[in-house]
């Protein structure tokens, strides 16, 4: 969606830069103009996080993030532009340009606010008298109020009409709370009634904070144990992951995959604040995407059963295809994470943690566990199994140091599962090959996407151009007489960047990164703020300007007269050989 840019512009006055970082990081520290903090986007021990109110833009000196308000809401909620724009506009109280146009997306506000409307209600009746059974199986559990707050868990009354009734009496329609997946139409045809009943409830909400649906667990034994909301115009539970809205903010770089609702709260109460699951089916590859836009490991903590270690299996698979890091933590004593942390406490499902396998460990040990060794027969199917998966494995080492381990747990000699490993990998190597390229190809592509914003053909003009950019961004009344084109830039982003500020300048508008940052990358945005952020003395704009364009002016000629000379010389070149000179002089 194109925002127009006076929107952007309004988005950003309403939404200072000071006051929106500050209510994420401390902003503490003053240096100068700036106010520091520690960056939110590594860790740090000392701050280097700067956010100048002059020139609404944040920087890290460190990791060298930086941008606009919104660039810093994409970066720290992980939202696309529009959805961080969206964010801000809510929070102002703004409403989106073309919001009336698009009833598909009224139709689906009114969904996620009936839902939340929901939450709020179930969340509220938890606290009420007739909460108490569900406060005593919180307190069974052991769930703090501190967990119950932040995952927003509520209780659903026994009866069959209480939120029907209180979201009929906040105007929501009958055919809008069934089509919600909250209510069912009653058999008669007349009226519908609640779903959710005598059950405790979580709601399932998604990266931007919409109350997508719920999951509600019995309060004791029974069936069906968690009844899920239905597939609706926004809920579709292989798409969603449970407390992906926690868990993306977690700093811990890998998130930690759980079977059940009740162990990733579990978990966040013990710390472990990166726990998300799957709602109850095995993890499917949109979810596996989602999880890869916020990390690049995956530990898999699904609960100590068969069922359990067949869904971890398939999971790898899944994660490994999208190239994610896995590794597969093992328990044992407990059925799942939550009653390892009851019975054994937090500290020691860290040292799981800590000790968790890679997933080839894992997986070899998976297979092998299978078979009784001391039985031929099932030994040589333990080999096959295990050759195959060190076949698969692309470091040479890491083949021989399996193939050394399942020979040692064998008893066969070291050389005869080599051998298998090597005949097995002849096998698999066009395959492999294959996928190397392809690997390969990408990667290339990436860091090429990547320097093309921050490399430099000529470095010394370049610095130069960084300078008339900060100072007419800063001051953009030193335009008037600024003898200077964006053809003369050496560096085409600088280029464009300054020919964004004149128009801006000459129209008479206000010059903001947010409203700038629409035009440019995240990459050309984490490096034009950090071209801003360097100390500039404005006192003595004028004369640094003209020092600038003075340096950039003689680096273009200088240029161009290399450019001459090689062609001079290959022209000589051409003369001297005889076949050249139909254009010559
Ligand atoms: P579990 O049976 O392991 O539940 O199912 P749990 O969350 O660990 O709960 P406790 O600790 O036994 O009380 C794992 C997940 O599978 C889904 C739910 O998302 C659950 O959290 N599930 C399970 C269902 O959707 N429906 C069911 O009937 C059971
Ligand atoms: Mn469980």
């Amino acid at each position: 969606m194109a925002f127009p840019e006076s929107f952007l512009q309004e988005l950003a006055d309403r939404n200072d830069i000071a006051d929106v970082v500050g209510s994420y990081v401390r902003l503490t520290k003053r240096s100068g103009a700036n106010l520091f903090g520690l960056c939110p986007f590594h860790s740090e021990k000392t701050p280097s996080f700067s956010v100048s109110p002059d020139k609404q833009i944040y920087h890290c000196f460190g990791c060298g993030k930086g941008g606009s308000v919104i660039n810093f809401i994409m970066e720290i909620e992980n939202l696309s532009f529009p959805d961080a724009v969206e964010f801000l506009a809510r929070r102002c109280g703004m409403e989106l340009p073309d919001e009336k146009e698009d009833e598909g997306r009224k139709k689906r506000e009114r969904l996620l606010s009936l839902n939340r409307d929901a939450a709020r209600f179930f969340h509220e009746k938890l606290k009420e008298p007739g909460g108490a059974v569900a406060r005593e199986y919180i307190a069974k559990r052991g769930l703090s109020p501190t967990v119950v707050k932040n995952f927003g868990l509520g209780f659903a009354p026994e009866s069959w009409y209480e939120l029907t009734n209180a979201m009929k009496a906040k105007g929501y329609t009958d055919f809008e709370l069934v089509n919600a997946g909250l209510a069912n139409s009653n058999k008669s045809g007349k009226g519908v009634h609640d779903i959710f009943r005598s059950r405790l409830m979580f709601p399932i909400i998604d990266v931007r904070g919409n109350v997508l649906g719920f999951s509600g667990r019995i309060l004791g034994d029974g069936e069906p144990k968690y009844l899920n909301t239905r597939e609706t115009p926004v809920f579709n539970k292989s798409r969603n992951l449970f407390a992906l809205n926690l868990a993306k903010k977690s700093k811990n770089g890998y998130i930690l995959l759980a079977e059940g609702n009740i162990d990733v709260v579990s978990l966040h109460q013990s710390g472990f604040d990166s726990a998300v699951a799957s709602l109850g089916t095995s993890l499917t590859p949109e979810q596996a995407r989602l999880i890869s836009r916020y990390a690049n490991e995956v530990v898999i903590a699904y609960d100590n059963d068969a069922a359990g270690q067949k869904a971890a299996q398939r999971a790898i698979g899944i994660l490994e295809n999208l190239d994610l890091k896995v590794k597969v933590l093992r328990m044992s004593g407990a059925k799942d994470p939550d009653e390892f942390i009851k019975l054994k406490g937090a500290d020691a499902f860290k040292n799981l943690l800590e000790q968790s396998e890679n997933h080839v460990e894992y997986r070899l040990q998976s297979a092998m566990s299978k078979y009784n060794l001391s039985i031929d027969e099932e030994k040589v199917a333990a080999l096959k199994d295990a050759v195959n998966i060190i076949a698969s494995l692309p470091n040479a080492v890491e083949r021989e140091v399996y193939s050394m381990r399942v020979a040692e747990k064998c008893s066969v000699s070291k050389d005869v599962v080599i051998g298998e490993v090597v005949r097995a990998r002849k096998k698999k190597i066009y395959y492999t090959k294959m996928q190397q390229e392809k690997e390969l190809l990408r990667s290339t592509n990436s860091s090429r996407a990547k320097n093309k914003a921050v490399s430099y053909e000529n470095p010394r003009s370049a610095l130069a151009e960084e300078g008339v950019i900060r100072l007419l961004y800063l001051d953009s009344g030193l335009f008037s007489g600024v003898e200077i084109s964006p053809e003369d830039f050496s560096s085409p982003l600088l280029g464009r960047f300054f020919e964004i500020l004149k128009e801006k300048t000459d129209a008479h508008l206000p010059l903001s990164m947010a409203s700038l940052s629409a035009n440019f990358s995240p990459e050309e945005t984490d490096h034009l703020t950090g071209i801003l952020q360097k100390p500039e003395v404005l006192s003595k704009g004028q004369q640094a300007l003209g020092d600038y364009i003075n340096i950039i002016k003689t680096e273009k000629q200088s240029a161009f007269a290399e450019d001459d000379l090689r062609a001079y010389a290959q022209m000589r070149n051409k003369k001297e050989k005889g076949y050249g000179g139909q254009n010559g002089c």
